[in-house]
């Protein structure tokens, strides 16, 4: 119906339909109260207009009735309002959870995807049609905000934390993706495209696809790299908990409360390992700001998410991926020096 209305762009996702009925539901109840408004004005300015002669008006004393009605209909309008903006905010914010996630980033100026295979791409994005796809997002330097009109999702991407957004594309054919958040210089440059496949064509693409690194696997370098390992060991040592039973489980912390151990949770404990310490350990562990990218860090959540026990992270993991074995050094390592920086 409005396909034509250069206002209104492609409708290509589950919830496209939705937000647009919310967006014009709200602009037809704009309207009509605009005009109900406005045509009071001009009919009471006319005949209540000044008289000659000074005529003095009668008071005047409003109906309960009228102004009780009124009042209750605007209170209706606005519940009518919340309830239509509430049920959808829900729908938008909580990814389905059998939801295939892509890490994206954003820096000055490009987008970077990393699918769960290993192929990672820039300013395009790959993705099967009519199926959930859940992005984690991260910024490297500024602020962004990723934005497909024709899915109706916009996301902030910011530096400190894992953002999170999803979409289920409901048509094939290739999407404008855009930065909306003034990012510098060359903001209006940093766009790109989602282009949506058949599942066939996308598995296709996959395996013919840009290769990159598989996560997995830079992931365990990095691990290693860096010397989690000589802590994290793939047993139990009292130093630092086992990554592997950890990831998507419910965490006991020091102070008493339980976060669960998911992406996010990660993501601060790499980065800011004091924040959220779990119960029974020691706060030994060095904060890794500032010596790993948004990109490492990703890859070492992915490769401690697939250490985890299968069926433990549903929603992480997308197509299959091969079990990794622990770093063959796990055990062994843990003469070396215990709560030791790392070695870079
Ligand atoms: Cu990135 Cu604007």
């Amino acid at each position: 119906m409005f396909n034509n209305l250069p206002l209104h762009p492609e409708a290509a996702s589950t919830v496209a339909r939705d937000v647009d009925g919310v967006y014009f539901f709200l602009v037809l109840m704009s309207l009509v109260l605009t005009i109900i408004v406005g045509l009071c004005i001009f009919v009471f300015s006319i005949k209540y207009r000044r008289r000659p002669g000074n005529e003095i008006p009668v008071e005047y004393q409003p109906w309960d009735w009228l102004e009780n009605a009124f009042s209750g209909a605007m209170l209706a309008i606005f519940i009518l309002f919340f309830l239509a903006g509430a049920k959808l905010y829900f729908t938008v914010q909580r990814a389905p959870k059998d939801a295939m996630n892509i890490y994206a980033t954003g820096r000055q100026w490009m987008w970077k995807f990393q699918h769960p295979t290993g192929q990672s791409e820039i300013n395009q994005l790959h993705v099967p049609v009519g199926r959930p796809i859940k992005l984690t997002m991260a910024s490297e330097d500024v602020i962004h905000s990723f934005y497909v009109p024709a899915f109706r999702v916009k996301r902030d991407v910011l530096p400190s934390r894992f953002t999170e957004t999803w979409f289920e594309a409901t048509k094939t054919g290739t999407f404008h993706l855009f930065c909306t958040e003034y990012c510098g210089t060359e903001h209006s440059g940093m766009i790109g495209s989602v282009v949506v496949m058949e599942p066939a064509a996308y598995q296709q693409w996959l395996t013919g696809g840009p290769e990159g690194g598989d996560p997995v696997k830079e992931g365990e370098k990095l691990f290693t790299k860096l010397a989690c390992n000589t802590c994290h060991a793939a047993q139990e040592n009292g130093r630092a908990p086992v990554l592997a039973a950890a990831a998507g489980k419910p965490r006991q912390l020091a102070g008493g409360q339980t976060v669960l151990g998911d992406d996010a949770y990660i993501r601060e404990s790499i980065l800011n390992p004091r924040a959220k310490l779990v119960a029974g350990y020691e706060p030994i562990m060095p904060s890794f700001q500032g010596q790993v990218s948004e990109e490492q860090v990703m890859q070492l959540i992915t490769y401690i998410k697939s250490q985890a026990p299968t069926g433990a992270t549903p929603a992480a993991t997308g197509p299959a991926q091969p079990p990794t074995p622990a770093p063959a050094n796990a055990q062994t390592s843990n003469s070396t020096g215990a709560a030791n920086a790392p070695s870079r």
